[in-house]
């Protein structure tokens, strides 16, 4: 059997040989926002967020586990803060780990019934993220939301039910604070 480099997670940053990268700028988050007119005024090449993903086994092998480390910019559509595209899982009953490195912001989950809820997001904080739950992030602070990830390598993604409904409310800043609120409420 040949044995492996380990990879390193050092300083905060995945750092090895095999570390697969992929950044996510504004122009790829066309229709996310409510706002949509206002993403179109920002520049488009602005990085929202980018994942470095270590993938030791392939891509649907049951039983293998995937890391990655998400870093989210802080900023905001609207009233709307930077957040992660968000999606179920495409074997839909598979969970996650997400935990907070530095930075804060907000875990958004919503089940098939479209309920949803929030969890706060701080250094140090561990998320379980059960099987059949859409999961997002939305960076609530002024500097870097930097979190870790480990999910089963068969999990798999489906991001166009969100794409096409979205979750059944968004966060954005109310007086100062993040507030979930529906499209129906931002319309008032
Ligand atoms: C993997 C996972 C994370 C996200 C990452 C970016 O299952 O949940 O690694 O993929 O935080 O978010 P999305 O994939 O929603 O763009
Ligand atoms: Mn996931």
């Amino acid at each position: 059997m040949n044995s492996q480099l380990p990879q390193l997670f050092k300083e905060n940053i995945l750092q090895g040989t095999t570390i697969v990268q992929k950044q996510t700028y504004l122009k790829d988050l066309k229709g996310f926002f409510y706002h949509e007119a206002e993403r179109e005024l920002l520049l488009q090449n602005q990085l929202v967020y980018e994942v470095d993903a270590y993938f030791p086994v392939s891509a649907g092998t049951e039983g293998g586990l995937f890391f990655g480390v998400t870093r989210l910019q802080p900023g905001m559509v609207g009233n709307e803060y930077f957040m992660t595209r968000g999606h179920f899982h495409a074997i839909a009953n598979r969970a996650e780990y997400y935990w907070t490195i530095e930075g804060h912001g907000q875990l958004i989950l919503m089940n098939h019934e479209r309920e949803i809820c929030i969890e706060e997001m701080q250094p140090g904080s561990l998320h379980y993220i059960p099987g059949h739950m859409a999961h997002r992030v939305a960076n609530t602070g002024n500097s870097l939301l930097s979190f870790g990830a480990c999910w089963p390598a068969d999990a798999g993604y489906d991001y166009t039910t969100i794409e096409s409904e979205g979750f059944s409310a968004r966060l954005c800043k109310v007086n100062g604070l993040p507030v979930l609120l529906t499209d129906e409420q931002q319309a008032l």
